[in-house]
């Protein structure tokens, strides 16, 4: 393969302050990002609230419609929801009590007439029942930043919209957000760093990342053998095979190189910028990846794993042990080592290996490039 060679970000992308901070308005209060699933706020009255970027929003069921709002009393500013779930008929802020509807309009301020007020509304909309929330007005629809990926889902996964949430673990890293999705993004340090995924999730000769606009799509085959957590004739979700043959036919960015085996038995990652990525495992596991920016050098990451019901099996729940020991958690140190050396006075941004053929395998860092040329497109010479 012949490889053209160029270098990465300077250091101080990953570290100043100033450009965290411009990454908040510019890049995170602009794009969608990920914040659940419609199975989690299924019944009226149920509240669920996220970070997106430096802010926090909630999405509430008001009788069936869902609205989804910042997460900010309009009287001196507390959080009107401070828990990740809530069960509630109304909102009433902690502070001073100022009680809301579901839908974002003040109900009572205890008895003082301070006018009309309303919370503040923000975009919401679904993506293979997963909620998406954008701060902008203008930004261009979810379909459209990711076009074809609702589709691509769909057909692996026909029952993906009404996945409930069965695992999440969280994890605290101290590295920029960028340093973390980049990581994610690339397999080149798979076959060295990641055993048990690239033996038992995916065959790593065959692994295909394809990024274009706001998408990077990631496929590959699964090893020779059927994964551990599937039975002979059943796949991950405790469901019998066969029923989602539909061949792949959405427009996500270049759709890789097929898996091969049919619906579900591959493996595909959709990763959506700037900080979110639904996944499929062999199987038609579904789980995915929320990356919350705290600070210039810390990320809060969310993992979470979508089956037909809250409750694990045995194999499954293994899996979700597996998946986080063997996989994500290696990478932690991964991430933590690199803010560490972008960081000193000896870093000098090395080249990244692009792969001019397109095929961007294991051996490849396209996406990494594409990352960087989205944030600056984002940044648009601002710091
Ligand atoms: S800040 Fe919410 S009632 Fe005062
Ligand atoms: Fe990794």
């Amino acid at each position: 393969m012949t490889t053209e060679r160029s270098g990465g970000l300077a250091g101080r992308y990953y570290t100043d302050s100033e450009i965290f901070t411009a990454e908040m308005d510019r890049v995170f209060a602009r794009s969608w990002v990920m914040v659940g699933h419609a199975s989690e706020v299924a019944e009226p009255g149920t509240v669920i609230t996220a970070r997106v970027g430096d802010e926090s929003v909630l999405v509430a069921n008001d009788a069936g419609q869902l609205r989804a709002m910042f997460n900010v009393c309009q009287h001196r500013g507390h959080e009107l929801v401070t828990s990740t779930t809530a069960r509630l008929d109304r909102i009433t802020c902690p502070y001073h009590a100022w009680t809301y509807s579901l839908d974002g309009r003040l109900l009572h301020a205890r008895g003082e007439d301070v006018g009309d007020v309303c919370v503040p509304r923000v975009r919401l909309e679904t993506l293979a029942g997963f909620l998406f929330v954008n701060l902008s007005a203008e930004a261009p629809g979810l379909a459209a930043t990711a076009p074809g990926v609702q589709d691509d889902l769909l057909a692996r996964v026909p029952d993906a919209a009404r996945r409930v949430l069965s695992a999440r673990l969280t994890h605290e890293m101290r590295a920029n957000w960028k340093v973390v999705v980049e990581n994610y993004n690339e397999c080149y340090h798979c076959p060295n760093v990641h055993k048990w995924f690239t033996s038992g999730v995916v065959a790593p000769g065959s692994y295909r990342i394809a990024s274009g606009g706001s998408v990077i799509h990631h496929a590959a085959e699964r090893p020779g053998q059927p994964p551990a957590w599937t039975g002979p004739d059943t796949d991950g979700n405790g469901a019998r095979t066969g029923d989602g043959d539909r061949a792949g036919d959405g427009d996500v960015a270049a759709t890789p190189a097929g898996n091969g085996g049919g619906a579900g038995d591959g493996y595909e990652a959709y990763f959506v910028w700037p900080a979110s990525a639904i996944q499929c495992y062999p199987g038609q596991v579904i789980n995915t990846f929320r990356w919350v920016p705290l600070a210039v050098d810390r990320t809060m990451l969310i993992r979470e794993w979508w089956f037909d019901t809250a409750d694990l099996t045995e194999a499954q729940s293994r899996l979700v042990s597996d998946d986080w020991e063997n996989t994500v958690a290696e990478d932690f140190g991964i991430v933590e080592s690199v803010q560490r050396g972008v960081a000193s006075r000896g870093y000098t941004p090395g080249p990244l290996i692009e792969d001019p053929s397109g095929v961007c395998g294991v051996h490849s860092e396209n996406s990494v490039r594409h990352l960087q040329d989205l944030l600056l497109a984002s940044l648009d010479g601002a710091v």
